[in-house]
Parts: C-alpha cells; sequence; structure tokens
C-alpha cells in the first residue's frame, strides 16, 4: 500500500523511478573473483550496469546473482526522489550483516546517489569501500585494485564525451528477445525539480554507427526488439568530424528501423518540447517502429509548468498529443510522467493536471509525489510548501482516474486481433505466455505451441487496467 501512494505501475515492465533492484545473471567461471551487482531506477541504469559487467569481465571477475556468493557488490543507484536513496540506503544495513561474516567483502556505489553524495557517502556509510559516477565506469577496475590495499577508492568525474559506445554490453539477465540501447547520455534540460543533470552530466549523443551495429548484432543473437534510450531522445544530434553526415533522431529511429523489418524498435523518453513532426511521420512510416510514446506531462498548468522550468506550456503539450493523434491516429499508445503536489500548486491548478490527463487519454502514467532534491533550482528558489498529506492525497486523485482511463483505453482492444512479441512465460501461470502488443501494452495468452521471440496474433477477450488477456488465432 505504501508503494502505491508514492507511484502506480500500470504495466509490469520497467521504467525510470521504479524502485525495484534488478540483478545480473550467473557465469560459472572457477576461480575468477565473483561480482553481484543491484541496479536501481530506471532503464539507464539498468542498461549501465550492462556496461559495468562488461567493463569488469574484461578484468577478470565473473558475474553472480546471488550477493551471499560475491566477492564484491555494486549497488547502481538512483536519487531521483527521496524515497530512492532510502531504499539503498537500508539495503547497505542488509549489506553490513554480510559483511560482518566475510569481512572481505567489498562493496562498490554506482551511478546517481554515488555522483550526487560524492565522498560524503564514504563518510556516512562505513561499509562503502568505492564510489563511482555515471562516467567513471571505465575506471572502476582500477578502482577496485586501489581498494584492495585498504584505500576508499572515490571516481566522480563527469564527462563531456563519455558515452560508452565501444564497450558491448553483457546481456546476462535477459530475455534473450527484447534489449535496450543506450543512445544518448546526461541532460541539458534543467527541469527545476530534477535531479538528474547534476548526477548524469552534460548531454551528448553516441556515434549512429555503433549504435545500428549494437542493434544488428542484438537482431542476429535472436533479439527482436530495442528501446533506444536517453534522458530526452528528441535531442539526440549527431555529427560527423567532417561535418558531412548529420544525424537527428527521426534520422537514427529509421537506420535502426531499417535493420530488419522483425526488430521492433521502441524509445524513450521523449520530451514535450522537442518531439517533432518528422520523428511522428518516421514512426507512421515503418511497422517495426511500435507505435508508443512515452511523453511526460509533470503538470497540467502553465504556470507550475513555467516554475517547473518544462519550457512548454498546457497549450503545447496538448497541441503534441493532437499532432501524435493526427499522424499516428488513436491507436498510437501514450504514457505520461505527473508529479503532484509541486511547490505553491493550488487546488485548481491541481485539477488542470487532471483534466489534461482526460484529453490526453493516457493508456497509463507513472506519477509521483514531489520530492525535494538537494541542490535542484526548485530547492533553492522556491519552498516545498504543500502539506505530504496533500500531495498524497493529490496523487491518489491522479492515479485513480489514470486507473479508470487505463482500463477504458484496453477495452477498446476486446475483439480486436494484436500482433504480439512473445517476452516469456507469464507470472500468474506457466500454460500461459505474455509479450507486448504494438502499443507496448502486455497481452497474457495460453502457451500453445509458441515460445519466447515468436510473434503471435492474438485476439484479446478480456483485460484488466494493467493487462490484456486473450488467444492466438492464426491469420495468413
Ligand atoms: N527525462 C525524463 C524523466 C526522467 S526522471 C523526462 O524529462 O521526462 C523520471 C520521472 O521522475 C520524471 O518524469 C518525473 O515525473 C519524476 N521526477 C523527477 N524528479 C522528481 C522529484 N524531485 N520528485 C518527484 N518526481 C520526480
Ligand atoms: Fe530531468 Fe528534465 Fe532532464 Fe528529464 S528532461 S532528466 S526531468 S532535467
Ligand atoms: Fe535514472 Fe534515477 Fe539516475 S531515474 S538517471 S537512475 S536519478
Amino acid at each position: 500500500m505504501e508503494r502505491f501512494t508514492e507511484l502506480t505501475i500500470l504495466q509490469p515492465e520497467d521504467k525510470e523511478g521504479i524502485e525495484e533492484p534488478r540483478t545480473l545473471g550467473d557465469e560459472l567461471v572457477e576461480g575468477k573473483k565473483r561480482l553481484y551487482i543491484e541496479s536501481y531506477g530506471c532503464q539507464m541504469n539498468f542498461s549501465d550496469s550492462e556496461i559495468v559487467a562488461a567493463v569488469m569481465r574484461n578484468a577478470g571477475f565473473a558475474t553472480t546473482s546471488s550477493a551471499d556468493e560475491a566477492d564484491l557488490i555494486f549497488l547502481n543507484t538512483c536519487a531521483i526522489r527521496d524515497n530512492a536513496e532510502q531504499k539503498v540506503r537500508n539495503r547497505l544495513k542488509q549489506l553490513n550483516t554480510l559483511k560482518k561474516k566475510k569481512p572481505e567483502l567489498m562493496v562498490g556505489m554506482l551511478g546517481c546517489m554515488a555522483e550526487r553524495l560524492k565522498t560524503k557517502l564514504l563518510e556516512e556509510e562505513q561499509i562503502v569501500d568505492i564510489v563511482a559516477g555515471p562516467d567513471a565506469y571505465r575506471d572502476i577496475p582500477k578502482l577496485v585494485e586501489e581498494a584492495e590495499t585498504g584505500q576508499k577508492a572515490v571516481n566522480v568525474f563527469l564527462s563531456r564525451e563519455e558515452t560508452y559506445a565501444d564497450i558491448a554490453p553483457i546481456r546476462l539477465n535477459s530475455n534473450g528477445v527484447t534489449a535496450f540501447i543506450s543512445i544518448m547520455r546526461g541532460c541539458d534540460n534543467m527541469c527545476s525539480f530534477c535531479v538528474v543533470p547534476f548526477t548524469r552530466g552534460r548531454e551528448r549523443s553516441r556515434d549512429p554507427h555503433s549504435i545500428v551495429r549494437e542493434a544488428e548484432q542484438l537482431f542476429n543473437d535472436g533479439y527482436r526488439e530495442v528501446t533506444l534510450l536517453g534522458q530526452n531522445v528528441d535531442s539526440y544530434k549527431w555529427e560527423s568530424e567532417n561535418g558531412e553526415e548529420r544525424v537527428n533522431f527521426a534520422h537514427l529511429l529509421e537506420r535502426v528501423a531499417l535493420v530488419n523489418p522483425d526488430l521492433r524498435v521502441r524509445f524513450s523518453t521523449s520530451h514535450p518540447k522537442d518531439i517533432t513532426d518528422e520523428v511522428l511521420y518516421t514512426m507512421a512510416k515503418y511497422d517495426n517502429i511500435c507505435n508508443y510514446i512515452h511523453l511526460p506531462a509533470q503538470s497540467g498548468n502553465s504556470r507550475i509548468l513555467k516554475l517547473m522550468n518544462r519550457t512548454y506550456d498546457r497549450e503545447w503539450y496538448l497541441g503534441k498529443i493532437d499532432r501524435i493523434r493526427a499522424i499516428l491516429g488513436d491507436d498510437c499508445g501514450i504514457s505520461h510522467d505527473m508529479i503532484s503536489g509541486f511547490c505553491s500548486e493550488t487546488e485548481e491548478e491541481h485539477q488542470d493536471s487532471l483534466t489534461l490527463m482526460e484529453y490526453a487519454r493516457f493508456d497509463y502514467g507513472y506519477m509521483f509525489a514531489y520530492s525535494e532534491r538537494p541542490g535542484t533550482l526548485a530547492a533553492k528558489k522556491y519552498a516545498d510548501d504543500v502539506p505530504e498529506d496533500v500531495k498524497k492525497r493529490r496523487l491518489n486523485e491522479i492515479i485513480a482516474l489514470q486507473q479508470r482511463m487505463s482500463l477504458e483505453r484496453n477495452q477498446r482492444h476486446i475483439g480486436k486481433v494484436q500482433r504480439v512479441l512473445v517476452e516469456g512465460t507469464s507470472k500468474r501461470s506457466e500454460d500461459d505466455l505474455f509479450g507486448r502488443n504494438d502499443q507496448n501494452k502486455v497481452v497474457v495468452f495460453p502457451r500453445g505451441s509458441h515460445q519466447k521471440g515468436d510473434y503471435v496474433n492474438v485476439r484479446v477477450t478480456d483485460c484488466t487496467a494493467a493487462t490484456l488477456l486473450g488467444q492466438v488465432v492464426n491469420i495468413e
């Protein structure tokens, strides 16, 4: 219940801010030191852990999915809200017990909380031996060596260039069907509530050739879906050194779509200020670019959006929704992020968030109560003056509305046939498989003779607010 008031997951998938940790899988290699990584926060962090695993494998480590068996434990942390950090601190307390049993165990903090707190983490948490920020992952083997001599090791330098483009990530805990490809790092927007620009540094785009190569490799390895990741994918921008080749996000999307028509392409996150008609037309042109856009709103009120420094207003946001519907039709899945109780938000302004949601008819959403982050513009300039119980009550209203809309949006699929990419066995029953349709909705259906990685046609017969249920039909 407590989690419900913080955020609602109307989709059983991973997404920014969901603070459920993820771990990497096992590699049984005799005689090697074993690394255990636990990732918190957004998809970027999960994707980064795969890079860290690759760096560490090159340095002679094997990975394990059991913290008890590890010689080295990394927590790849998130700082987006206070509760994300509290979760990591509690985990460190548990690890203390482990360390008592095994004094040679080393603990490293990676990611956004490591970057935010830097050496302060070493002072506050005795158990931590290594602190490495998001741009310091190549340096980790050296930091481990340093820590092995008994010193504490820290690298929190942020880079303007690092994209880890040449490092092939290790997909250890993957379903073998869907994968993330990081296309850019950092963020140059300064949303006043957000800690990301401080923890991930300046925005930089990765070489498109290395992105396409990674997508090709994944397809050859049997993967059938890639998600292109960035904090603001629409501002992807790359130029060759001689200036002859210029690639924006629409071009990149097209290049990845052309890898193979059987490779689905998704992307996240789109910023309402930057998403262009060119991107929408590219989506319309290629069947394998999924009809789904995650378009965080944060608020439905123009004054609050201005205080948030989102650089668009309500009308602009609604205009983008209209363009999506005009170019991609009503079928395009749209999800959002919403924050309740930002500094000075009134009841009327909160109502504007609800009416914006009703207008947009979002398929699902990720909804949060505002959590002041030290060092951000909002923390410096505005009072965090909406009482906690009011934030929670507003959040619950937002969640209730979203639940209703999600159910309505899902009911529209009943009776229709959906193309589904099978991702694995349903959590609820061994006899069922699950996958996702074009709009990113989870579809559950009886297994039959199908397996993960297959594309199947499923007629939807029933639904909840989170899931579509159906039967496979054979159509040629
Ligand atoms: N780059 C993405 C968002 C990344 S953070 C974008 O611009 O939309 C993921 C989500 O966490 C945000 O969309 C926002 O809704 C939420 N969030 C970020 N900072 C927050 C804070 N201080 N309090 C509450 N929610 C926050
Ligand atoms: Fe944070 Fe805004 Fe950047 Fe998203 S666009 S990561 S909300 S600063
Ligand atoms: Fe992601 Fe959390 Fe960092 S949402 S970018 S891991 S602060």
